[in-house]
């Protein structure tokens, strides 16, 4: 969701029980050490996908005796996973390139850049970058042993940029950096083609997982203490069983929320297109899935959604609005807006407004419109300069602000759970995540991290709420009523 650059950063070394490598994963890294002991940095540039892959690509290296280390000084090999969805985000990886000169590195590093970049510049990227060895795009991370094993024989270049694949790049193991909340893909890739986006060019075709697959590694997470499992694909809602189970993308994120001892699920990103009223009746009936949806909407105007190849009008999204609004619970809403985009005019963009008046919101990711290769905008005349991109990204963005404000402030009193994610020492702050998403921040100490606690809203601002903790079971007797409504169905 909201693919900006959520996470720019080294890897940190794991951290207790619970957090990086599992002991029973371990006794595994002694298998097979064809890394022996060479190190490596991987930093991630963009979503929560990239994140992940990371992890996987990080669990995979350390499985075969490769050490991870927090500074590209310190690394034999230096990864780069990288984003190519805005330009912005793409030209990161070029600057963290130029640290290292045109030249080979010297000290005999090795230099990849794996991720949607590698996938859409392919071997063009030795000439542009001539220090790199090894690029590789995320359908291909499996064969990255090899390619490094290549390298490390005196091969001087190396890549793996194969779409055509059905690898669901699947781990024994994944090396998680956040010890209570596990990511996990359940399919690969985008077949959409929205008229903007390089997704479908640079992660290949969609391949989902099995059901029975996704559940086995449900039941390992919480095995290793995770309480929250955030199932991610780029379209996650279109994932289709491919195992006879043949279960609804409802049913397997149902089945995952009644996962003994999963306390939450969330799932991103869904489409509009394949939204189903049934989805919304899972969240309703399973007090697991959290109160939280985010439909990427791009666009107020049906004829702008048109010329983006969205696959729905304004109306049908609003039917899929209405649909959530009707739920019991009150589930929170978040969208992705693209401001700018060919042909926008003045009243189309009044419309996205509208739009956002009308659904409520509780966050929105607005990014101004950015031209990509390959893309089908490329042939599109009509474009809006970058000054009025920015002043409309400035309007919208204040009105939300404005929404968010007010939607917050409706909180205060209410006692809701929170997991806490964090502690602030300065302030002696845990911070505390809503089912709903929400940031709320509340006095408490490092030991709450990992723990679920009620909280009273205090105050609230547009992009965080502060509480006090408070006792008590807050609505858990009506959240099994509607948990036993929906086995009853
Ligand atoms: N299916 C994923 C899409 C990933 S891209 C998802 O829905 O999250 C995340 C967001 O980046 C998109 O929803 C869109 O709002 C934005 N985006 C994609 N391509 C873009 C482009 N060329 N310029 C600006 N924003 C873009
Ligand atoms: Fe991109 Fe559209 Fe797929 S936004 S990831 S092509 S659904």
């Amino acid at each position: 969701m909201g693919n900006d650059l959520i996470q720019i950063g080294s890897m940190p070394p794991p951290q207790g029980a619970g957090a990086g490598v599992s002991a029973a994963q371990d006794m595994a890294l002694g298998a097979e050490t064809v890394g022996d002991g060479r190190t490596f940095y991987l930093e991630t540039f963009g979503c929560q996908m990239n994140v992940h892959d990371s992890e996987k690509v990080a669990g995979m290296l350390m499985a075969r005796g490769y050490r991870p280390v927090d500074s590209h000084q310190n690394a034999d090999i230096i990864l780069y996973n990288t984003c190519s969805i805005r330009e912005k985000a793409a030209q990161k990886v070029f600057s963290r390139l130029g640290t290292f000169g045109k030249g080979r590195t010297g000290e005999g590093k090795i230099i990849g850049v794996l991720g949607c970049v590698a996938q859409q510049e392919g071997e063009r990227f030795f000439e542009r970058a001539p220090q790199v060895s090894l690029v590789c795009g995320s359908a291909s991370y499996s064969k990255l042993p090899d390619l490094l094993a290549q390298l490390e024989s005196g091969e001087r270049r190396v890549s793996g940029l194969g779409l055509d694949t059905e690898d669901c790049f699947e781990t024994e193991l994944t090396r998680r950096d956040n010890r209570y909340r596990a990511y996990l893909t359940i399919i690969e890739g985008c077949d959409q083609r929205c008229a903007f986006c390089v997704v479908p060019m640079t992660r290949g075709p969609e391949r989902s997982r099995s059901g029975a697959g996704i559940l086995a590694e449900c039941g390992r997470l919480v095995d290793e203490g995770y309480t929250e499992i955030q199932l991610l694909g780029q379209i996650v809602n279109a994932w289709q069983d491919p195992s006879p189970t043949r279960w609804s993308f409802a049913e397997l994120v149902a089945r995952v929320s009644e996962v003994a001892g999963v306390r939450r699920v969330r799932f991103t990103t869904s489409h509009p297109r394949y939204f189903t009223p049934e989805i919304v009746q899972a969240v309703d009936s399973h007090p697991a899935l959290c109160d939280q949806i985010h439909l990427p909407v791009q666009a107020g105007s049906t004829e702008l959604l048109s010329r983006m190849r969205r696959g729905y009008s304004r109306d049908e999204y609003l039917e899929k609005i209405n649909c959530i609004r009707k739920a019991q619970r009150a589930i929170s809403l978040s969208t992705d807006i693209i401001v700018g985009f060919c042909g926008e005019s003045e009243k189309d963009f009044e419309q996205t407004l509208s739009l956002l008046a009308q659904v409520g919101y509780d966050q929105v990711f607005s990014f101004k419109f950015s031209l990509r290769p390959d893309t089908a905008a490329l042939g599109f005349s009509d474009t809006v300069s970058e000054e009025e991109k920015g002043r409309r990204l400035a309007v919208l963005q204040e009105l939300q602000r404005q929404n968010q404000l007010q939607r917050n402030q409706v909180l205060v009193g209410q006692v809701l759970e929170v997991l806490v994610e964090g502690f602030r020492p300065r302030l002696g702050q845990a911070v505390g995540r809503t089912t709903s998403n929400r940031v709320l921040n509340f006095p408490g100490e490092p030991a709450d991290i990992g723990c679920y606690f009620p909280v009273q809203v205090t105050s609230a601002g547009p992009n965080s709420l502060i509480g006090k903790r408070v006792t008590g079971d807050h609505g858990a007797a009506a959240q099994a009523e509607r948990r036993a409504a929906w086995k009853s169905r």
